[in-house]
């Protein structure tokens, strides 16, 4: 994601023995990275990415998603995708990049789809978890709403729209609210495909792979997508990305 404001966090080793220059790496924008630092014990260095933390609860978006999904889909799946990240680009010339800039340079490169796959996987499921908060969902108000009812006709529009990009989308992948050319749209992605790589700026997003529902709503997709839309939405989450593309 293109972030008007970046924050920059640094990294130091801790085995002087390996001493590197301290990194620096951007991600979101709300200290997802103020952890402590991540070792790969068979190397010894520290990893330049971290799992970022959850902007609430394991158990606040419950019961529309519980706290078992979240265990699984952010401790364990989101997670390995850091883990695998880091394994990937440890020793390379990607190791300093930003996590987007790694998503760009590895899109196109058939040689570096694994490295691609999950710097995507971590970027997606970072903005998933912030476009969700607890009592979310429904209409929004203000800025959003009027520009949804300019771009898509009626909120319903937009609802009918993003109901069929999650439930269309065939096997695993994303929704997607973006903003291309000042106008919103919805588009859905493959697996760990990203508008990232894309002159579409993303807004909001719905995991559709099924570890995203499983457990709770076996393979109900479409009342998954019901629950997003009507409880889960992070409207302010929209709004705040809304006004820094616009
Ligand atoms: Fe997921």
């Amino acid at each position: 994601m293109q972030m008007s404001k970046r924050k920059f966090i640094k990294f130091s080793l801790l085995a002087p023995m390996l001493a590197m220059s301290a990194c620096k790496f951007s991600f979101m924008e709300r200290n997802l990275h103020k952890k402590s630092l991540i070792t790969t014990k068979n190397l010894g260095v520290s990893m330049p990415f971290e799992l970022p933390t959850l902007p609430y609860t394991k158990n606040a978006l419950a019961p529309h998603i519980s706290e078992n999904t979240i265990n699984y889909h952010y401790g364990k799946h989101h997670q390995a995708y850091v883990t695998n990240l880091n394994n990937l680009i440890v020793g390379t010339d990607l190791e300093k990049k930003s996590l987007e800039d790694i998503i760009k340079i590895s899109a196109n490169d058939k040689t570096k789809a694994g490295i691609f796959n999950n710097s995507a996987q971590v970027w997606n499921h970072t903005f998933y978890w912030h476009s969700m908060k607890p009592n979310g969902g429904g209409k929004p108000n203000g800025t959003v709403l009027k520009k949804i009812e300019s771009d898509f006709g009626s909120y319903e529009n937009f609802v009918n729209e993003f109901k069929n990009a999650g439930a269309t989308q065939f096997g695993s992948g994303w929704a997607w609210l973006i903003l291309e050319n000042n106008k919103l749209k919805v588009v859905k992605t493959g697996n760990a495909e990203t508008p990232l790589t894309t002159s579409g700026k993303p807004l909001m997003t719905m995991d559709v792979w099924e570890h995203a529902y499983y457990l709770d709503f076996q393979n109900a997709r479409p009342s998954y997508i019901d629950t997003f839309l009507n409880h889960l939405v992070n409207w302010d989450f929209v709004e705040e990305n809304l006004k820094k593309f616009s």
